[in-house]
């Protein structure tokens, strides 16, 4: 049975944790630090393998049609080459199965077929792996590959494709479209309104450590070391696409370089378990920066119109939120740009939908902060305009209007202080000394700016993750779980999180993680990662307490108390707030003579999300100068208020905060996806073109936090691992228009638009 936290719910108690934390919310290093400084940490792409096979992809150079012929004789015969896989070799595959919400033994961002026709359905596809004895040998063979097409017209153009757009009825767990109330009478008695389109361009994943995987097949059994944050969706996609048993496949993922979406399951995975099997040997495929753009999705382009319309003293009458995000049909995620329109703001009408275009490309994927990162850029954009249409302060213009609950179903937060996170963010910014009217201030060629911007990311936890507890009889705690690690400090907190449940010191508690042999994790995604382990623990540690109660029989201090009166306390279970009855559990174990106790628990139905309105929200403020000779923008400071509940390690939380921040200056200003509306080429496949922000680019950032904790989620936090991109596009965006006075609403903010506009 699984473990409902239903003391979170309307009228229960919250989590107890919150008032009697002890490590947590303390400064804590990093606990897998020390090995990845010395390099001991091993990445997939590093797992040495007797016998290992490198693998390198041919890549289509069309978008559509067939492939006509295929010439692999001459790389057959390039020195070191072991095999050349092509669909006429390939193993027989099952559809990848497509990750759900309600399936985590699924990972799959694109349910095509890999490598089972002579069908070119992107321009990229891998049409050939070759194997080799090393990596340059592999490479050098890929380009000896002749192929020759059929080719069909493609759909490859945005603009085109609107013309057969589709309307989904849900975006992820939410109705796509809403009415409330009548927009159009708002808008034509409205004091004052804006109506603009906003764009935003493909992203593509470029994460330190590219997409690898070391593959191995032991007789039937498919061993993987991935790089990935979905262990337990790989090893159950893998089984389905091979027709094995769940079992029969392992996946281990101890060290992520970095996820942010792009780290689920591809067809690299798929093509080198399917070529190792070919060769009888391992297999590493560790894809290039340029089979990442060909291989791995990215964040699809967005178009959005938003329009607002609001009373003389600022009050919101009339919300419309419509647009465009590229969807394929064998795509599975969802872009939902319109989900911050839907939160942030009460409107007495509302006007929201959005359309998918089906396209000939790559399937689109999660990155950081899906839907709310465009979202807010082009919601935060248009509040800013408005404020400027009614000669208002824009932080007074949010204050004017922020949602108290859930703007369209009236569900109360679970805890929300946006307005806090705005004061607090303010101060430390500075916003008084901001001069309000749009090029104002000069500095030599540089007009300086300020902006400001809200930032927000739903609360999720997922059910179905499970956690084991492990106490030895020397008192030791052990937690273990397939969670992942990607940077973040999952290893870190949770440790905290199991030394203040189980009443232990921190060095007396391990977190194992990374890999399927340990108990069932769901995915480290949709900020839900700490939430789902969170519940888990503190489910497991509810079995523990009664466990260990039933082992302490009766000759003991526990004795007639039931696990309603006890706690964890000093490494053992004691009364309720009385130390005098009070038994060890090394004493505990003792006496019933067992080496170790270990129960597992699983986070339950997430009915919290049900019951409230469950949002991280964000204050964002960017101080910047523009130069009127170039156009360049340079970021002098960001500053970044988050109210997102308690904050867990005041140090990992500054890292996640201040590394979704600076990914917010590559959407603001760099990064975009150079994609040839004629050929479906992705023509930027390198970081060399697609720019990512370096450090001369990244200014101070300074982050804090509200620090209140939300009652209705483990440990009183909110998840915080994508919040840190939204609302900064925008709040850059909107400096840039106090800087100069124009206003560019097409990402990235590239100086030939402020030259030129
Ligand atoms: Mo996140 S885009 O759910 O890794």
């Amino acid at each position: 049975m699984s473990y409902v936290p239903s003391s979170w719910l309307p009228g229960g108690k919250p989590d107890p944790l919150i008032a009697r934390r002890v490590t947590l919310g303390t400064q804590q290093p990093r606990v897998d630090g020390p090995d990845k400084v010395r390099g001991a940490a091993r990445f997939a792409a590093e797992v040495p393998m007797e016998g290992l096979l490198y693998a390198a992809c041919v890549h289509s150079t069309i978008a559509r049609g067939r492939i006509a012929a295929l010439d692999v004789s001459v790389a057959e015969a390039a020195p070191g080459v072991v095999l050349v896989m092509t669909h006429r070799n390939a193993p027989k595959m099952a559809l990848p199965p497509p990750i759900g919400l309600t399936n985590l033994k699924a990972a799959g961002n694109s349910i095509l077929p890999v490598m089972q026709d002579p069908d070119i359905r992107w321009n990229g596809q891998a049409i050939a792996v070759v194997l080799a004895e090393t990596q340059e040998q592999a490479d050098h063979a890929a380009s000896l590959v002749k192929a020759r097409y059929e080719a069909v017209a493609a759909r490859t153009r945005f603009e085109t494709a609107k013309a057969d757009a589709r309307t989904p009825d849900s975006l992820m767990i939410e109705k796509n479209q809403l009415k409330k109330g009548d927009v159009q009478a708002a808008f034509q008695a409205a004091a004052r309104r804006v109506d603009a389109v906003y764009r935003t361009p493909w992203h593509n994943h470029n994460p330190i450590e590219p997409n690898a995987a070391t593959i191995v097949w032991s007789g039937d059994r498919l061993i993987v070391h991935d790089a990935t944050q979905m262990l337990n969706g790989t090893a159950g996609s893998l089984a389905k696409v091979f027709g094995i048993k769940e079992s029969q496949v392992h996946v281990s993922s101890p060290f992520v370089g970095g996820g942010f979406g792009g780290k689920g399951l591809w067809d690299h995975q798929i093509l080198g378990a399917a070529a190792a099997k070919l060769a009888g040997r391992p297999v590493r495929i560790a894809l290039s920066r340029a089979g990442m753009h060909r291989l791995i999705g990215g964040r699809s382009p967005t178009e959005q119109r938003v329009a607002l319309s609001a009373e003389a003293d600022g009050k919101l009458t009339g919300l419309i939120h419509h647009g465009f995000s590229v969807k394929p049909q064998h795509s599975v995620c969802d872009e939902a740009f319109t989900l911050s329109g839907r939160s942030l703001y009460a409107s007495d009408s509302v006007d929201i939908v959005q359309h998918t275009l089906d396209l000939d490309v790559l399937a689109n994927t999660f990155m950081r902060a899906p839907g709310e990162a465009p979202g807010t850029f082009a919601l935060e954009c248009a509040m800013d305009e408005l404020a400027h249409a009614l000669g208002m302060d824009p932080i007074e213009l949010r204050r004017r209007n922020v949602s108290d609950g859930d703007p369209i179903t009236g569900a109360p937060h679970s805890q929300s202080d946006m307005m806090l996170a705005y004061e607090l963010g303010a101060e430390r910014f500075g916003w008084h000394r901001r001069v309000a009217a749009p090029r104002s201030l000069k500095d030599g060629e540089w007009r300086l700016g300020m902006g400001c911007a809200t930032g927000s990311f739903p609360y999720a936890r997922m059910p179905g993750m499970s956690a084991r507890i492990t106490i030895d009889d020397n008192g030791h705690a052990t937690v273990s779980s397939a969670a992942h690690e990607m940077g973040m400090g999952t290893t870190t907190v949770q440790q905290q999180h199991a030394a203040d449940r189980l009443g232990l010191p921190l060095d007396r508690v391990t977190v194992r993680i990374g890999d399927t042999s340990l108990p069932f994790g769901s995915f480290a995604g949709g900020s839900s990662q700490t939430a789902s382990l969170g519940a888990a623990i503190n489910a497991a540690s509810a079995k523990l307490a009664s466990q260990l109660l039933r082992l302490a029989g009766n000759d003991t201090p526990l004795a007639g108390l039931k696990v309603g009166d006890i706690e964890f306390a000093d490494g053992g279970l004691r009364k309720i707030d009385d130390s005098s009855r009070h038994e060890s559990f090394v004493s505990i174990l003792k006496r019933a003579a067992r080496r170790e106790v270990s129960v597992t628990g699983e986070s339950g139905a997430p009915l919290e999300m049900l019951k409230f309105s469950m949002h991280s929200r964000s204050a964002i403020f960017c101080e910047l100068r523009v130069s009127d000779v170039t156009g360049e923008i340079r970021i002098d400071r960001l500053v970044g208020c988050f109210d997102c509940g308690r904050i867990l390690n005041p140090r990992t939380a500054a890292s996640q905060f201040r590394g979704g921040m600076i990914m917010g200056i590559g959407m603001a200003l760099t990064e975009e996806t150079l994609f040839d509306e004629r050929t479906g080429r992705v023509m930027s496949a390198s970081i060399a073109d697609y720019h990512v922000p370096v450090h001369l680019d990244v200014p101070d950032i300074d982050v804090l936090w509200t620090d209140i904790a939300d009652p209705r989620t483990p440990m009183g936090a909110r998840g915080i691992g994508e919040i840190g991109i939204t609302g900064v596009a925008a709040a850059i965006a909107n400096a840039a228009f106090n800087a100069t006075g124009k206003r560019v609403r097409d990402l990235p903010l590239t100086p030939d638009k402020f030259l030129f506009a």
